[in-house]
């Protein structure tokens, strides 16, 4: 099993929130300044708030994110995931920061791939280089699609059912999709995970923890733990795995 200590955590993340929070806070009015309202939930309105940003303006107002997924997303794998390579799923990756984290801490030799509605992001994402946390380069690739539309691999073709052991969700489910545009991306879930595969899913203003985990416990997934960036942090990612019935 995989263990990441809070020691290694700590290390790791970035500090600084208040300055990053004031940055969000600063740019997000300049953007509706010019009319761009990200914090939407219909895929074709996020998909062009998103594309309208540059790279700087989309890593100022996702930079409570990226400050939170360094510390949200180790504490998730921890204890959840074997210590071998994994074939992982990043849903709604944006720049790629969550993607940045995942090839941080996932074992080595795991494989990663980013899924992206507004194309300008995968752009910066793949300008960015992916380590792992003992310096290697990860294997990893995008693709540009809505998640609400069944998972395809780099190439077009659909992801093999039974085939992913882990599926990363960061910012997406809980600020930009609601029960019913949920739904297509549970079942895609339930299709590419392994029977033993594992979901780490944000939970935020438009999908509670609550409705997401009786909606996972509808499609027969058990709640492994709630884990968060800080004691008080209102977000952070649901961990679950199918339960053997
Ligand atoms: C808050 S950002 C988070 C980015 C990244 N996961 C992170 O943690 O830094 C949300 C991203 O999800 C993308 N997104 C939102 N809805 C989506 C959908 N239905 N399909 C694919 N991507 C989506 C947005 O375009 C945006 O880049």
């Amino acid at each position: 099993m995989l263990f990441i200590s809070e020691n290694e955590i700590r290390a790791a993340g970035p500090g600084g929130i208040l300055g990053v929070c004031w940055r969000q806070w600063r740019v997000e009015r300049a953007l509706a300044r010019r009319g761009i309202r990200f914090r939407a939930t219909t895929p074709d309105k996020v998909a062009a708030a998103y594309a309208a940003m540059s790279q700087d303006e989309f890593d100022a107002i996702n930079g409570p994110q990226d400050w939170a997924n360094w510390r949200t997303i180790p504490r998730a794998l921890s204890g959840h995931v074997p210590d071998e390579p994994l074939r992982v799923l990043d849903l709604g990756c944006g720049t790629g920061s969550s993607t940045c984290v995942l090839a941080h801490y996932c074992p080595a030799g795991s494989r990663i791939t980013g899924y992206e509605i507004a194309e300008p992001m995968l752009t910066f994402a793949n300008r960015r280089a992916y380590r792992h946390r003992d310096g290697d380069a990860v294997a990893v690739d995008f693709v540009c699609q809505g998640v609400t539309e069944p998972f395809r691999q780099f190439g077009g073709d659909l992801v093999p059912g039974a085939s992913v052991d882990l599926i990363n969700a960061s910012g997406v489910i809980g600020h930009h999709l609601e029960p019913e545009t949920f739904a297509p991306v549970l079942a895609e879930i339930a299709r590419v995970l392994t029977p033993d595969g594992v979901a780490m899913l944000d939970v935020g203003p438009t999908l509670a923890a609550p409705v997401l985990k009786s909606l996972m416990a509808a499609a027969h997934f058990l709640c492994l733990g709630h884990y968060r960036s800080w004691f008080a942090d209102p977000t952070g990612e649901v961990v679950f795995r199918r339960n053997p019935r």
